[in-house]
């Protein structure tokens, strides 16, 4: 049964098996980032920040897997990149004291890549698999009896002298990653015991995010300039702590290393990041659909055409905090320009538009 609820270790409990190149969309990622981003990764529950409703959810489930001495129930975390699913996934692990061995579904192309790991696995260890929407369907069919009773189906022999063997494997727990809760197969959501989305993070979470990252990193910020960095952070800790190194850089440059409100204020400005924390393609992607669109509905490829962007980046990434903003809008026709964003570009919004709205 799943349960549904609403709302990203230590460095050597994390054993990284085969990890395939990162495609995930949020930006492309540099060895760089993917560094500073595990240096700064918390460790432990007390260390997370927000995502308050699920973190009591799962201490209850850690706790009580400990007391019966059985793996955790199999976890799904989804919602948009840069929330925090693979730090939250390493996080459960510790507190488990156990292993976290993290992939992603691209990397289990073939029977072989999904077979191998899951073998690999011990008791009570944790599988990471990261865009779990991507699994193919044979993968997904081993996975299956591995979930629900700790077993693989093998074949031996050829034709007639074919023989299904059940093998026995650890007892695992599989933590699924997705950007799209609504790409997985019903039989494999339903394996899960607890399904969570993962919610944008507030005003004030991400500045708690970003001065604990300035605190670690021993960058010197003021409240108000954490503020400053938190609301143009689009909801996202993993854009927060990149905005964080690049208003360090900006202070040491141009200012005396202090990262104070006007110092965030003018550093982010250079970067073209707005008072919302929309950036330049947020704003190319909002002006094309109002002016050569009339505001919308505008298909999602058309846009990305228009853009020259991947559709999937735009769909995944751009578009969760402008819908959450308010300001586009998604209809069966395509997209559309909310009023809150004629007004936020300084467009005098058309009287059809008011009238829609
Ligand atoms: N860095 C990234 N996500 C975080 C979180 N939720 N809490 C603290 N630091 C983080």
């Amino acid at each position: 049964m799943a349960i549904f609820s609403d709302d990203d270790t230590n460095e050597n409990l994390i054993s990284k098996p085969k990890l395939q190149k990162n495609e995930d969309l949020e930006t492309s990622q540099t060895d760089y980032d993917k560094s500073f981003e595990n240096n700064i990764r918390p460790k432990k529950f007390d260390e997370y920040i927000g995502q308050s409703a699920l973190k009591d959810t799962l201490k209850i489930s850690i706790e009580a897997a400990k007391k019966r001495a059985q793996p955790l129930d199999h976890l799904l975390f989804y919602g948009p990149p840069g929330l925090g699913k693979t730090t939250l996934a390493g996080v459960i692990a510790n507190e488990l004291e156990t292993k976290i061995k993290i992939t992603s579904a691209p990397a289990l192309e073939r029977p072989r890549d999904i077979i191998g790991i899951l073998m690999s696995l011990k008791d009570g260890e944790i599988l990471f698999i990261d865009e779990i929407h991507r699994l193919n369907k044979v993968a997904e069919e081993i996975l299956y009896p591995a979930m629900e009773d700790f077993y693989l189906d093998m074949t031996t022999g050829k034709a007639q002298t074919v023989k299904t063997l059940r093998v026995p494997i650890p007892k695992f727990t599989l933590i699924g990653a997705t950007t799209k809760a609504g790409a997985l197969s019903g039989p494999l959501r339903d394996r899960f015991g607890i399904i969570h989305r993962l919610q944008f993070y507030t005003k004030q979470e991400l500045s708690a995010v970003v001065k604990r990252t300035a605190s670690i990193l021993e960058i010197k910020i003021t409240d108000e300039g954490a503020l400053s960095i938190a609301g143009r952070s689009r909801g996202t800790p993993r854009i927060a702590n990149r905005l964080v190194k690049r208003v360090a850089d900006y202070a040491l440059v141009r200012a005396d290393g202090i990262i104070d409100e006007k110092v965030a204020n003018m550093a982010l400005d250079t970067l073209h990041i707005d008072k919302f924390g929309l950036d330049n393609t947020d704003r190319a992607m909002m002006t094309m659909i109002i002016e050569k669109y009339d505001g919308g509905p505008v298909g999602l490829e058309t846009i990305a055409a228009a853009l020259g962007e991947d559709s999937k980046t735009i769909e995944d990434v751009y578009e969760p905090f402008l819908l959450q903003e308010g300001f586009i809008q998604r209809t069966p026709r395509g997209r559309k320009v909310s009023p809150e964003g004629y007004r936020h570009l300084g467009y005098k919004i058309p009287n059809i538009q008011q009238s829609l709205f």
